[in-house]
């Protein structure tokens, strides 16, 4: 195992050993292969560069007790891709070489999975680009889908301590825009937003939809589920959210395991006193308790600000213990890559 502090890995940049890196040229996708270089030299009319086409995924290699490396849904990150790649016209990456890519990378970086227990994993990101030249408004000719990866800890410091969001001023995304699919263009709009956020003392903001302005969306690298007074797991549903995998996870686990009833519905920024409980959700935020919302200046405060819920603690315990398999995955959920 590398010599890292795996008690104390934040969410930053690490250098591993090797990343995947194929290329799509003449209507085909290479086989791709390992790399060692970390470094990808463009041609400086790249359509990624100038116009955003690019597109990327982010999912996670856990350590489990008996040494043994689960990836978590892999499928649906390879799936979601292709409809970002679709969105952006850009050739959708086939499924199987996502699988292998993201295999490949994590079993030749194997050293840099944490240890079971430290709560470090490996975070693995896929990224698609529009290489080549081009100056107007086009797609590019030639593509690179890369999978690199770094070992990580909590998103949100402090990770299962309650975080407080401010209600951002500015859309994440256009009501039929591109919030739906996972492209760069969208967190570039959500660099200020969050800066702002974060001066005033908040963990990051939520974005409200973009058309009434009446209903939380999500914040700018989670989704957002609260649960109701009468015991309701809610999450927005939305065109301009991204459809998080997290989420999707904790819609089952809620009926299946801890047998609430679940709408994907609205949740009103208006009505947040109807919610006992809230949190954000995603691979890399995982779930972090919602300790408080700021909305036109005031807090409401959901459980605590100083921990989480009774029910937002079972679904993170669930979740975990199943990506890091210590709990039974549902079929399908579980990809052993080691
Ligand atoms: N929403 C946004 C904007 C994100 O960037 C992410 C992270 O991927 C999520 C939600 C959570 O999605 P997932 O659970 O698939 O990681
Ligand atoms: C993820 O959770 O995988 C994300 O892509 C969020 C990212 C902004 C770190």
């Amino acid at each position: 195992m590398a010599n890292l502090d795996w008690n104390n890995v934040g969410f930053e940049y690490i250098q591993t050993d090797f990343r995947f890196v194929a290329h799509y040229k003449d209507g085909a996708w290479s086989a791709g292969e390992l790399v060692k270089d970390n470094h990808v030299v463009l041609h400086e009319a790249s359509p990624a560069l100038h116009y955003g086409q690019q597109c990327f995924e982010g999912l996670k290699a856990y350590r489990c007790k008996d040494n043994s490396i689960n990836l978590f849904r892999p499928e649906e990150n390879a799936k979601r891709l292709q409809k970002s790649c679709q969105r952006l016209l850009m050739p959708p990456v086939p499924v199987d070489l996502f699988l292998k890519a993201c295999t490949q990378v994590v079993q030749s970086n194997e050293k840099w999975v944490g240890p079971y227990g430290s709560g470090a994993t490996l975070y693995v990101r896929p990224l698609v680009l529009g290489v080549g030249k081009g100056l107007g408004l086009q797609p590019a000719q030639e593509y690179l889908f890369i999978v690199f990866c770094a070992p990580v800890g909590p998103y949100f410091k402090g990770g299962m301590c309650p975080a407080n969001f401010v209600v951002s001023e500015f859309d994440r995304a256009a009501p039929s825009g591109t919030g739906a699919v996972k492209v760069g263009g969208n967190y570039a709009g959500s660099l200020l937003p969050a800066k702002l956020a974060k001066e005033q003392g908040f963990s990051d903001c939520v974005y409200l939809d973009p058309a009434t302005r009446t209903k939380i969306e999500e914040v700018g690298a989670a989704n957002f589920f609260a649960i109701s007074k009468k015991g309701v797991f809610v999450t927005p549903a939305s065109p301009s959210i991204l459809p998080s995998i997290t989420r999707m996870s904790l819609v089952h686990l809620a009926k299946e395991h801890l047998g609430l009833e679940v709408v994907e519905g609205d949740v009103f920024i208006n009505a947040l006193e109807e919610y006992s409980e809230a949190g954000v959700c995603g691979t890399a935020a995982v779930i972090v308790p919602v300790g408080g919302i700021s909305y036109q200046g005031k807090l409401h405060v959901f459980y605590s600000q100083e921990q989480a819920g009774p029910i937002t603690k079972k679904l993170y315990e669930t979740l975990v213990g199943m990506q890091f398999g210590d709990l039974q995955a549902p079929q399908g959920w579980i990809t052993k890559v080691s």
